[in-house]
């Protein structure tokens, strides 16, 4: 098979500061050994997430500079509004500035005190939403997911037996909405299958329970479905992601991911009463109904973005270079998360220093010295990111490698192996540490770090 080239020509770049290994000693000093307090400049491939990040096309610039400001009614909203109908299929749209705009909005409409809502794997901002709404966030993974070395080929599947265990244990008027991620950002950006969601879709049915997409990589997602899915190999993406749309009663949309924009959001409610709720709580706090919080041009760029998403050259690119990047790595002995993610490697921080125990942060660890090393900037998901007082123990020390969209060439990733390969042969020097500072909550963000 030949290398599969990056799908696009550069028009416009961004140079990059180089900066030594000296130098960058000083920038994580000075940070506190947490990337999340170094400047964007101080980076040389920033890996931190894939959500905002990415490169928009000529065609997405273009249709920036036709937009229309207007507060009511633009034609930008008209031509947004079309394109979900095209991709997505529902007939009405509401506009917000992001995927958490449209949780907020959805949990604060359905959720409540003594009301459970189940997912796959809620992510982060979903599971704060819903529990700022008063009701419990449940996440039902399957077996599988727990392991990083299994291969199964829907890793991000719900467990259908755990959702129909849930809803008899606590009954079906405690469940407002059954939600499924796809990917599975959490568990490593795994997909969920057609026959995975046709399953939940069916217990949905049984107990007349509304079922809706966090469909943030919606596109990623169908993609694995048409390679990996018996059948579906024969079907466009486009037939795919909307067979998946068809099913559900709504979604919630971070178009900073699959929208291939910096900002935006959708949220998509098939029930005319729920919308109309929707509608009136958006204008509150996000903005009129046409725009929900972001100028005319952004909804342009979404418009185009939504259509260029699922294109096929495109996402063979994008899962292509991100399963290169995967592959390499295990190839060198490091452990990921298998098989290779849509948007992200993992890296199982627990397997590459197993000499740093869980509370010295094996992936703060491992984080710190991809940024040594190479200047890369990559993101704790383990015992930082979930522990804390009281908090149980995440079931695995990962470190996410967050590829932005259309961003980085294959020689920038050729250098990341690189560099995670040398840290690798001198895993033996990496030190455990311990936070010195830390605020109330979501402390990766913000805690303070010395090594040990
Ligand atoms: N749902 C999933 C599965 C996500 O991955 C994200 C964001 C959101 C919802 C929220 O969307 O950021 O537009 O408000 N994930 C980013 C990440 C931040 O780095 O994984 P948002």
């Amino acid at each position: 098979m030949k290398t599969i080239i990056e799908p696009f020509k550069i028009k416009s770049v961004e140079p990059i500061r180089m900066t030594t290994r000296e130098e960058r000693e000083v920038i994580l000093r000075e940070a506190s050994f947490n990337v999340f307090k170094v400047a964007g400049r101080d980076v040389i491939i920033d890996l931190l997430t894939d959500s905002g990040t990415g490169a928009m096309s000529s065609e997405q610039w273009a249709a920036m500079m036709r937009a229309d400001e207007s507060y009511a009614g633009a034609d930008s909203f008209f031509r947004f509004r079309k394109s979900v109908r095209d991709i997505m299929g529902y007939e009405q749209a509401l506009p917000t500035h992001q995927g958490r705009a449209s949780e907020r909005i959805l949990f604060k409409l359905i959720g409540e005190p003594g009301k459970v809502i189940p997912n796959n794997a809620h992510f982060d901002t979903t599971r704060a939403n819903v529990e700022d709404s008063g009701s419990e966030a449940i996440d039902l993974p399957i077996e599988e997911a727990k392991n990083s070395s299994s291969n199964h080929p829907f890793k991000g599947n719900m467990n259908v037996p755990a959702l129909e265990a849930l809803i008899e244990r606590v009954g079906a008027d405690r469940i407002p909405l059954v939600m499924v991620t796809v990917t599975n950002n959490s568990g490593g950006g795994q997909p969920v299958s057609l026959e995975n969601l046709r399953q939940v879709r069916a217990v949905c049915d049984k107990h007349n329970l509304p079922m809706f997409l966090d469909a943030c990589r919606f596109a990623e997602n169908a993609w694995f479905i048409h390679q990996r899915e018996p059948g579906q190999e024969g079907r466009s993406v486009r037939e795919i992601v909307r067979e998946m749309f068809d099913m559900c009663d709504g979604a919630t949309i971070s178009a900073k991911k699959d929208g291939l924009v910096n900002i935006g959001g959708v949220l998509l409610i098939r029930d005319e009463e729920l919308f109309q709720r929707a509608s009136t709580s958006l204008i509150l706090t996000e903005g009129f109904v046409t725009y929900g919080g972001l100028a005319g041009r952004d909804l342009d760029a979404m418009a185009q973005g939504f259509q260029e998403v699922v294109e096929h050259d495109y996402l063979s690119y994008r899962i292509r270079s991100t399963e290169y990047l995967g592959t390499r790595l295990l190839d060198a002995g490091i452990q990921i998360v298998e098989p290779a993610g849509g948007h992200a490697i993992f890296i199982d921080a627990g397997k590459f220093c197993p000499h740093i125990e869980p509370e010295h942060f094996p992936g703060q660890a491992v984080a710190c010295g991809l940024f040594r090393y190479g200047g890369i900037r990559a993101s704790e998901i383990g015992s930082v990111m979930f522990g804390g007082e009281g908090r149980p123990r995440p079931n695995m020390e990962l470190v996410r490698l967050a590829i932005p969209r259309r961003t980085y060439t294959q020689s920038h990733i050729d250098y990341v192996i690189e560099a995670t390969v040398e840290l690798f042969q001198d895993r033996d020097k990496l030190k455990g540490l311990r936070i010195v500072e830390e605020p109330p909550s979501l402390r990766h963000f913000q805690a303070r770090f010395e090594e040990i």
